[in-house]
């Protein structure tokens, strides 16, 4: 196999090519970030359950490792490091909440794990014919879902140890985001029409996000930016908790069994009014970021309160990327470039949001700012298949999930890694979920 043997870059239209040391390239950065994240732990706190919600770290470390193994290993090359101890990181034979029970490896066996199934991937990358017609290989794809798959197993660690029991986790502090932002008030107008969703691209996107399709918007409006913490404390001092008549039904039932909840997750009343705590720092809420902790419900009520709705994740896309003047659809709000920190707060190690206008060149063709990094954002949509769906490359990452049970979120958060994240990209989680980086914004029909 010939070293400068390329396949496509994640950009269809990016042009850069991949190479084999491409690959192990964002493969060592994938694990450096992920070793980066758990050095400060000890190995309780790797071992232990800090949340029913959330897996122990030391579980989602064997998992990253179980995964790449399956996918780099086994089912290109037929070896495997490991197919005694699959099971237990299978995800739906073990959920969440009894992990803690599994005989699950200590720290150092799993940093073992992580080399020695990383070790034999970059030997056996060696032999792997990345021209092969082979719809895993084809344009790199299978690289870019394990790379995908440690990111997206990053940002849930960083929901752990937001939840984190003892100590409080000593943030690895990177970058700063912008202080100061100038805020876009109002609303962008969206005339309605044909737009496009969704890709047909098969180089990085996930199957929910095929096929590319038509659908035709009724005109709304969309707020130009995220709803802010000063705008949700608006709504807790208008009572917004306590007035059934902003929540939904199922949101209202959610409200009676959770009464001792009066504002988002991480919250508390000290003297001055709100702060927040964000893994090892605590500070007066910020009124001018986006608000983060509040599940679909209270995004639901927000909207409510304030005479407006959620927007289906479609019209939350045609925001973002569709340009009605000119008919053409950008791949990201700001352009076709890549995400970078001109452009977004994403990446991590901010470790948290950015004030609102913070980033001016994150804003869409409609004028709608920052609907990718900071917070993702609830949308009124149930995770279903787009029309033409096709299950690749395996079932449990989406099929499994399509139905009501799931609302659909948008745009990534400060802890999604750049990879991670398009402007097709779908997320879903429980209506109910808090721990999850997630804000909102509205729109309404016009
Ligand atoms: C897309 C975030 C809902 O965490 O359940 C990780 C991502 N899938 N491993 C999840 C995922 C398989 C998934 N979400
Ligand atoms: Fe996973």
């Amino acid at each position: 196999m010939k070293a400068s043997q390329t396949i496509a870059e994640a950009a269809p239209k990016g042009g850069q090519a991949l190479s084999r040391d491409r690959i192990a390239e964002l493969l060592t950065e994938a694990r450096a970030r992920t070793l980066l994240l758990v050095s400060p732990l000890s190995d309780d706190d790797l071992a232990r359950q800090h949340d029913p919600l959330m897996s122990p770290i030391v579980w989602d470390l064997g998992h990253i490792a179980e995964f790449e193994d399956l996918w780099l290993r086994q089912n290109l090359t037929g070896a495997s490091e490991y197919r005694d101890i699959r099971g237990m990181f299978d995800p739906f034979e073990n959920p969440r909440a009894t992990r803690a029970q599994l005989p699950l490896p200590s720290r150092s066996e799993c940093l073992d794990l992580l080399a020695s199934v990383r070790r034999a991937v970059l030997e056996g990358l060696e032999e792997v014919d990345l021209t092969a017609d082979d719809p895993l290989l084809r344009e790199g794809f299978v690289f870019r879902m394990v790379l995908q798959h440690e990111y997206q197993h990053n940002e849930t660690i960083l929901q752990t140890l937001q939840l984190k029991q003892g100590e409080p986790y000593s943030a690895p502090r990177g970058f700063r985001t912008p202080e100061r932002g100038s805020r876009v008030e109002g609303m962008a107008r969206f005339p309605g029409g044909t737009v496009r969703i969704g890709t047909d691209d098969r180089t990085a996107a996930y199957d929910n996000e095929r096929e590319e399709h038509e659908v035709v918007l009724d005109p709304f409006e969309i707020d130009q930016s995220p709803v802010t913490n000063g705008d949700f404390a608006a709504f807790i001092d208008a009572d917004g908790y306590g007035r059934s008549e902003l929540w939904s039904e199922a949101g209202w039932r959610w409200r009676e069994e959770n009464p001792e909840i009066e504002a988002p997750k991480y919250w508390f009343r000290a003297e001055g009014g709100w702060h927040y705590r964000i893994m090892d720092r605590t500070e007066p809420v910020a009124p001018h970021r986006p608000v983060c902790h509040v599940c679909y419900f209270e995004a639901e009520a927000y909207a409510r309160h304030v005479g407006k709705r959620l927007p289906t994740e479609k019209e939350w896309e045609a925001a973002a990327t569709w340009d009605p003047e000119r008919g053409l659809r950008r791949r990201f709000p700001w352009g076709d470039a890549p995400p970078g920190p001109r452009y977004a707060n994403l990446d991590q190690l901010a470790f948290g949001s950015a004030p609102v206008g913070a980033y001016p060149l994150n804003t869409s063709p409609i004028g709608c700012y920052g609907m990718i990094g900071d917070v993702w954002e609830w949308t009124s949509s149930d995770f279903r298949p787009y029309p033409g769906y096709e299950t690749f490359p395996y079932p449990e990452y989406s099929e499994v999930f399509f139905g009501d049970e799931y609302k659909v979120l948008r745009g990534g958060s400060w802890a999604t890694r750049p990879g991670a994240i398009r402007s097709t990209f779908r997320n879903w989680d429980y209506p109910i979920r808090r721990q999850i980086f997630a804000g909102l914004r509205c729109a309404r029909d016009v």
